[in-house]
């Protein structure tokens, strides 16, 4: 196994387990190799220095948003949560309160968990639909 982190058995979690495993450590690796790019562009004086670190700092945002998008389609919650977060412009924590109220049956006549339209309510809280 090439991956030293696991918790537990790789024979006993199976393959789909130990893939997720992966992919969440390669998507911790690229965000803090954006970490540590964005503070060495910061830091440095010399132009053409910080143009590269920019750069590669980008090209490690690209890479996490590509496994990112890996563990979105093989973890249904995953999706679930990031379709109601993601490219939203209002509140976050609003967000999460509109969708428990949801659960609640806050609103008489619509099913617990959806609105009349399909939605989970919280197209009121949504921008323009561009994504930024
Ligand atoms: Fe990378």
């Amino acid at each position: 196994m090439s991956s030293e982190s696991l918790h537990e058995n790789a024979e006993i979690l199976g393959a789909q387990v130990v893939d997720t495993h992966r992919a969440i450590v390669s998507l911790m690796e690229e965000l803090e190799a954006v970490d540590w790019y964005n503070q060495r562009a910061k830091a440095t004086a010399d132009p053409t220095l910080q143009a590269i670190l920019e750069h590669n700092r980008d090209e490690e945002k690209e890479h996490a948003a590509m496994v990112l998008e890996w563990l979105r389609r093989n973890d249904s919650k995953l999706a679930e949560h990031l379709r109601t977060f993601l490219f939203t412009d209002g509140p976050i924590t609003e967000i999460e309160a509109e969708m428990v109220q949801g659960e609640d049956g806050g609103d008489a006549g619509e099913s617990s968990t959806s609105t009349a339209d399909g939605s989970l309510g919280i197209g009121s809280l949504r921008g323009t639909g561009v994504p930024k």
